[in-house]
């Protein structure tokens, strides 16, 4: 398979509809989530030529994690229902890759077995947890502990989920339980959950309406790893982010699946670059499928991109093997594209090169 499309067809032929419905849907009408593709199809790519740029060099480094290329597997939840191996395939796909995966708060896999499975294909493979704060701090840290124990190198807390979507895909198929045998694992006994200790309902994952970045500041408090924000669009929230000390933001309409008619993640980049100045990492994730896209984000401002269906559809098409796959391809795919808009590596890209 070459291209990402060809994935998820695949993908959409091997799994459970109601799954697909879950991984492939969006918000209300899914009009961000269209964006989100469409808005990099309307940009167009200006090269530079005669720059000599023989070989080329994507590695990246983030916060004291080292990727092999600017793209990493943004959260996504519930891996078991696209493949049975679910979150430990992706992770020892990731850590074959040499990047970074984010690894979601709401996994069907427990943290410590994810990161035992990212060893045994690299000693020090960078594993982020992506966390949603829970009322409960109590248990919130218990949360951090564990994947501190772990051996997570980056907390990511999800602020574009003060309520879960309306993903009226999910309500028409009736989609809110994990079929038997499936949970939460990270989860598992939170005080408040709605199953009762075996967080088998996706609103188990509780959303905190009340955050605000007093709790950022109590998160940071109770850890020394670098603390991102994801799910930043608004350019003011960029600079409170800065402001507030958080190490670094994700500019991420949750692939479309939280507020409906935001706009497309790479179309407000560039206000955020802006706001932010080059104070801290800013990762955008949303829409990415071809290398092109890739060369647009970070020429626009962006450090390093994050894919989430795209892993989905390799994991559900392939297993392990299947999430290697769209991770070399995307790998191939933006260094072809790099080479021919005559960067030797991902820092060589200027707004200038990227036209409307
Ligand atoms: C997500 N996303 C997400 N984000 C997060 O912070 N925690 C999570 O548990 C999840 N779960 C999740 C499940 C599924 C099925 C999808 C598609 C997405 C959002 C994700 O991290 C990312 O923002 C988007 O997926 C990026 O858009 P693309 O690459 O899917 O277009
Ligand atoms: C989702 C949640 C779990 O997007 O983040 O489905």
């Amino acid at each position: 398979m070459r291209t990402i499309a060809e994935f998820e067809a695949a993908a959409r032929q091997r799994l459970d509809p109601v799954h697909y419905d879950y991984f492939a849907g969006g918000a209300q009408d899914e009009i961000t989530l269209a964006e989100n593709e469409t808005a990099f199809r309307k940009l167009k790519l200006l090269p530079r030529v005669l720059r000599g740029s023989d070989k080329r060099d994507l590695s990246t480094e983030l916060l004291g994690s080292q990727a092999s290329m600017p793209i990493l597997i943004a959260p996504t939840a519930f891996h078991r229902l696209a493949h049975a191996d679910g979150e430990l395939a992706t992770a020892r796909a990731a850590a074959r890759a040499g990047t970074i995966m984010i690894v979601s708060m709401a996994s069907t896999t427990a943290i410590e077995d994810v990161a035992a499975a990212a060893r045994e294909v690299a000693p020090d493979p960078a594993l982020w947890f992506q966390l949603y704060l829970q009322p409960d701090l109590e248990f919130t840290e218990a949360v951090v502990r564990r994947a501190e124990g772990a051996g997570v190198k980056a907390f990511v807390v999800t602020v574009d989920s003060p309520v879960l979507g309306r993903r009226e895909r999910d309500d028409r198929n009736d989609f809110h339980d994990l079929p038997p045998g499936f949970a939460v694992e990270n989860l598992r006994d939170i005080g408040e959950n709605r199953s009762g200790g075996n967080a088998s309902h996706v609103r188990d994952i509780v959303m905190s309406a009340g955050l605000n970045w007093e709790h950022i500041a109590w998160l940071r408090s109770k850890t020394k790893l670098p603390v991102l924000i994801k799910g930043v669009l608004h350019p003011e929230d960029a600079r409170l982010a800065v402001h507030h000390g958080v190490a670094g933001i994700v500019v991420s309409n949750h692939g479309g699946r939280q507020l409906d008619t935001v706009p497309a993640t790479i179309d407000v980049l560039p206000e955020i670059a802006a706001a932010v100045g080059g104070a801290m990492p800013v990762l955008l994730d949303g829409g990415i499928r071809r290398g092109t896209d890739v060369v647009k984000a970070l020429a626009l401002g962006a450090d390093a991109v994050g894919v989430g269906r795209p892993v989905v559809w390799g994991l559900a098409a392939g297993g392990r093997e299947g999430v290697s796959q769209v991770l070399e391809l995307l790998r191939e795919d933006f260094d072809q594209a790099l080479a021919q808009c005559g960067g030797r590596r991902p820092a060589d890209l200027t707004p200038d090169q990227v036209r409307r």
